[in-house]
This record gives structure tokens, sequence and C-alpha cells, in this order.
């Protein structure tokens, strides 16, 4: 480090020494700059849906505008906002949130900043299930307390059971994060794993954050369960939720949490003095969203379906690389551990971001390396672009690392 770096770096507070940066952001900005000098990529890293936003949510905003709804909201978001949401969590998970237990936010990323920062005391262990989403343990980080990984095995389907968190529970335990569909895995819990997850929370009376981002990716039959309904568990769980994934809107940044009411009462003083209410414009678009027929859904979750089993099927078929079926979201979970030790198109591989590298500069293949997942074993894969970005992503890496 340069003396100016370390002169800098005395000037910034300590978290700044704790929490890294978001390894899906720099990837999305190297493919930007790959776009920019004209090289083509296969953008198989992304994390966000291909299709367009809803055009009533499109139509809201721009009506919206028209209006001069321009100026301050709520804190806590419109109050129709929150009124579609809780019936929107009614219709889908069961549960019955007033709108004072709810608060909107400037994306699923924000509410989850908003109820770690929020439950989480200095020195409380979180515990994270691995493979786990960038941001948790960062989050975490940032709040004080500290992160706990807990392995899950693919032969569990990348899920954690009372038997595997229990070793890892103490009187400093705090919560869960529950992320499920989860990013990266695809995995999806059944009615009966949560039941049996929901006893074990209560028993250790624990919280839960149970982030249900990728709730409208669910694929398996039985369709998607949230933790927070099991007896019990309402009271000591926040579901995070945003329109994001779900509609196509993640430039929107509108997400939101359901909460007891004295937790989000406490996150809204805590969003009072930081973003405020999240953009007005976006509020309203968001609002169509949600309120508008949802047949779209259905759709959407059919093509990505089909989507999956083509990456997965063309996974399996390049050398080294093997794969579960995801059973939610928009991402192929592939264990790349066979290349670890072998050189690819002349160059070593040291580690699964070696093999990242390799493959954006030689294939032209965006993927995020696991390493920013917890796993040095792993690439994560998404299946969120058109098909032919996909099957031409599947060429070039067959074509860079060989078939079986
Ligand atoms: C598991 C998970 N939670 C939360 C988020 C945040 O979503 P948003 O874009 O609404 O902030 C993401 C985004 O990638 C995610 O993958």
């Amino acid at each position: 480090m340069t003396n100016s770096n370390t002169q800098l770096r005395t000037r910034l507070a300590e978290w700044t020494d704790r929490v890294l940066p978001s390894p899906t952001a720099l990837l999305e900005s190297t493919v930007a700059r790959y776009q920019r000098e004209g090289r083509p990529v296969f953008r198989l890293g992304l994390g966000q849906p291909d299709f367009p936003t809803p055009d009533r949510a499109k139509q809201s905003a721009i009506q919206a505008i028209h209006d001069d709804f321009t100026g301050y909201t709520d804190t806590a978001g419109i109050l129709p906002l929150r009124q579609a949401i809780s019936k929107a969590l009614r219709r889908d998970i069961g549960l019955e949130y007033g709108p004072d237990e709810i608060v909107v936010t400037v994306g699923g990323k924000h509410a989850l900043f908003n109820t770690i920062n929020t439950l989480c005391h200095p020195g409380d262990e979180v515990l994270i299930p691995v493979p786990y989403w960038v941001s948790f343990p960062e989050q975490v980080k940032f709040a004080g307390a500290k992160p706990v990984f807990v392995q899950t095995d693919e032969a569990d389907g990348f899920k954690v059971t009372p038997r595997t968190l229990a070793p890892y529970v103490n009187g400093s335990t705090r919560l869960l994060i529950l992320n499920q569909p989860n990013n990266p895995s695809g995995a999806v819990y059944s009615k009966k794993e949560l039941a049996e997850l929901a006893d074990f929370i209560r028993e250790r009376d624990l919280w839960v954050i149970s982030d249900e981002v990728y709730s409208s990716f669910v694929f398996q039959p039985e369709g998607f369960t949230s933790i927070a309904s099991f007896p019990g568990m309402r009271e000591r769980a926040v579901v995070i939720n945003a329109v994001s994934k779900a509609y196509g809107m993640t430039g929107w940044r509108i997400g939101y949490s359901a909460a007891p009411a004295e937790v989000s009462e406490a996150m809204l003083r805590l969003q009072s003095h930081t973003t405020s209410n999240p953009s007005s414009v976006a509020q309203k678009a968001a609002l169509a969203a949600i309120e508008g027929p949802q047949d779209d859904q259905t759709v959407i979750r059919e093509q990505y379906m089909a989507r999956r089993d083509l990456l997965v099927e063309g996974v399996r078929r390049i050398r080294g690389l093997e794969c579960l079926v995801p059973e939610g979201a928009f991402y192929v979970w592939a264990d790349a551990s066979d290349w670890l030790g072998r050189p690819v198109a002349g160059r070593p591989v040291a580690t699964v971001d070696d093999l990242a590298a390799i493959l954006l500069e030689e294939a032209g293949v965006a993927v995020m390396p696991g390493t920013g997942f917890g796993s040095p074993r792993h690439l994560r894969l998404s299946y969120s672009v058109a098909l032919p970005e996909m099957q031409g992503g599947l060429a070039a890496m067959e074509a860079l690392l060989g078939s079986k």
C-alpha cells in the first residue's frame, strides 16, 4: 500500500476495512467496458430479468410525472402501495400485514439493510447458509455483527436443516438469513423442510429474515411457501421482497419489508434519516405492477423454466462442469472444481476467479465466480438472458473447455 493510501485509510471509517466491494457490481462494470469497446459478450453473469417493465407500470410512472407527483411521500411509501403490498402478501404467502407493518424501500437490498441494522446488536451472530447472496455478509459486518457461515451440501440440495444449523447456534446467535429461491443455488424449500426449520427457529428463540425476491420464479409444482407463514413465526420474521426481479424493474429501485409493527417502526426511523421515501414516480410504477393482472408472471415462469432446462443440459455437456437442476430463481450453480489446477487455453487455473476471467477474455462469456457467494468451486450462470445469447454463451464455453 502506498503512503498516500495509508493516510487515506486512516481517515476513513473503521467499517471500510471490513466490508468488501460487491463482486456482481464489479463484473457488470467490466462487461459494460467490453461492450463500450465493441467486444461481444455473452452475459451469463447478470442478475436481472431480460423482460421489460410491464406497460401498466411505465404508463403509471409517466402519468405520475405529468401529475407532478414528484414531491416527498410518506417515508414508508404511499399508502395505496403499502395496501397493495399487503394484499399481495395475503394472496402469495397467506399472511396479514397492515400498512403500518410494511416499509417501502430503495430496492430489496435496502430493505435488508434496514432489517439487519435494526435487529442486530454489535457482536451478534447471524447464520448465513452457504452459498449466499453476496451482500448478506457485508451488510451484517457493516452492522457490527458477525456472519456465521453454515455450509450446505449438494447432496442436501444446498439447503440447511436443524441438524446442520445446530452446531452453529450459541447464546450470541441472533438470526438466520433464509433466501429461497436461493441466489445462487436455486434451492427452494418444501413445506416439510420449512416446518422443521420453523420449529428450530422458535425453539432457539431466533429471528429469521426471509429474502423472497425470487418467489415468483419457483418451478416445482408445490410452489412457494414463506417460512414466516408457519405458526409462531410471523412475530420473529421479516419478509423481504421487491418488484425488481418479479416485474423486470431492477432499475426502478423499489423493494419492501413486512415485519411486526415495532420492528417496522424502528426501520422507518432509520429510513427517515437516510434515504427518506423511495422515488415517488417509481412507487407509482410499482403500484401498477403489483395491482395489475398477474397473468404475465405465469408466462414468464414457463419461459424461464424452459431456459433453465436448456442451460442445465448445455452445462452438463461441457467438460469439467456439473450441476443440479435448480428449483427456482434464474441461476445454474455449476461445480467447476475439475478445472482447478488444469490449464485452459494455455493459462493456469488456480481458482474459479481465474476460470471466470479466462472464460470472459478467451470466449467472451461473462459468468460469476462462486467466490463472492462463498464457494471456491462453483460458477454461477444466469438464464435471465434471451435464448440466442444463452445458446451463444454455451457454445463458446463448450468450444473453449471441450465436450464430455
Ligand atoms: C437474494 C437477493 N436478495 C436481494 C436482492 C436485491 O434486490 P434489489 O435489486 O431489489 O435491491 C438481490 C439482487 O440481486 C438478490 O439476489
